[in-house]
């Protein structure tokens, strides 16, 4: 969506500084008891909230697109830790995380899920001007009959729960009626769009979840978000009517796949097995993805054929850095000449496109654990 929506937002926003820029110069030249002067401030305010909302729209353009998926929520949260420290700037505020280390899958668009933590975080750092603690924390829980947590009240089920809790300043009950407005800001002019919370509403309820908040003047503040548990994707009953529970792990993969269907899909069956999946659409990505990822890749996932660099060029070039990396290969193609010409070195493994995702995964596990049985 590199296309409209975001050209449209920038070209807005320019209009936009144009209009703001002239709307302050005449505030400036107006005497102080000018008549037109409490006008002009509201062409203002209106414009900033105008800039705000364009600001929201680039935020969300900006990702090509909205891809709901298996994620993990801590790894997400995790994912954020340096930029959230940097963003509530350190040396007033103390950040905890407190993650339910068994923390259930959920199905969501994780740059969502960025965008919502993000805008608590903020939130909480403008409600706590003189320092404080900053907590977030995940939970599972489960829902009885009963339904009511705090101030939500949800359906029995099983949730994942996101907390996002402040030492700050609190609200009082009137704030806290407005909240999710849009516009409904208690910052001064310029400072808050009041657009935050609104985003953030519109995302969990998209994601099919709840959002409450508890808070007293003086006491600081929690949202809480219950995000529905994600049924695992359909478990494949193949090979005889095995379900293979042992293939999880914790390992990060780099996939490296061109079609975006196949792709999507693998990363969601290994993500949903608990691994860290590092996303490549072709060779070129797969070695950026490599050189920039500062931990451990466990194990390369990729394509045989592909357009530019085949499979096993990619594995040549990321082993000079990684020499352990293990190696699985995906393809349809398994009489392609690259085979016999000995591109794919005996002894690495092997899965034949169309493959189930229990065999993807069992195999996968097999291979960090280097008892795959050898082909080729
Ligand atoms: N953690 C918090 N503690 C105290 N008050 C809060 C907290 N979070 C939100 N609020 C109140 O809710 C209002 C609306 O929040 P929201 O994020 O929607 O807008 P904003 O922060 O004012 O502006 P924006 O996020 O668009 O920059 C805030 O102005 C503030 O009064
Ligand atoms: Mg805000």
């Amino acid at each position: 969506m590199d296309g409209l929506p975001g050209g449209v937002a920038h070209d807005f926003n320019n209009l936009l500084t144009v209009i703001r820029g002239y709307t302050e110069l005449i505030i400036q030249r107006l005497a102080p008891g000018d008549p037109s002067l409490p006008d002009m401030q509201e062409v203002k305010k209106a414009a900033d909230r105008a800039a705000g909302l364009t600001g929201q729209l680039l935020a969300f353009s900006r990702r090509q697109f909205v891809a709901p998926k298996i994620v993990d929520l801590n790894a997400i949260v995790l994912n954020m830790d340096g930029m959230l420290r940097r963003l509530i700037g350190e040396d007033l505020i103390e950040l905890y995380t407190d993650l339910d280390q068994q923390i259930w899958p959920m199905r969501a668009d994780a740059g969502q899920i960025e965008q919502v933590i993000m805008n608590l975080a903020v939130n909480a750092r403008d409600a706590m001007p003189t320092g404080g603690r900053l907590t977030i924390e995940t939970r599972n829980v489960t829902i009885g009959e009963e339904g009511r947590q705090g101030t939500v009240i949800l359906e029995a089920g099983a949730y994942i729960r996101l907390a996002v809790r402040d030492s700050g300043q609190g609200m009082s009950e009137e704030v806290q009626g407005h909240l999710f407005e849009p516009f409904f800001t208690t910052k001064e002019t310029g400072k808050g769009t009041g657009l935050g919370l609104s985003t953030v509403y519109g995302i969990v309820k998209h994601s099919g979840g709840v959002i409450g908040v508890d808070s007293q003047p003086g006491q600081g503040t929690t949202f809480k978000i219950f995000f529905p548990k994600a049924e695992p994707v359909e478990q494949t009953v193949a090979d005889g009517g095995t379900i293979i529970d042992q293939a999880r792990g914790r390992e990060t993969i780099l996939l490296v796949e061109d079609d975006p269907a196949v792709r999507g899909l693998v990363d969601e069956a290994l993500r949903l097995k608990g691994y860290e999946v590092l996303i490549a659409r072709h060779g070129i990505e797969a070695l950026l993805a490599g050189a920039k990822h500062l931990g451990p890749i466990h194990l390369l996932l990729t394509d045989v054929v592909m357009p530019q660099m085949s499979g096993p060029e990619i594995a040549e070039q990321l082993a000079i850095a990684r020499p352990a990396l293990k190696v699985m290969y995906m393809s349809g193609y398994p009489d392609h000449p690259i085979f016999s010409k000995g591109g794919v070195k005996a002894g690495t493994v092997f899965l034949q496109k169309p493959f189930t995702m229990g065999a993807l995964t069992q195999k996968v596990r097999e291979v960090l654990d280097g008892s795959a049985m050898r082909q080729t």
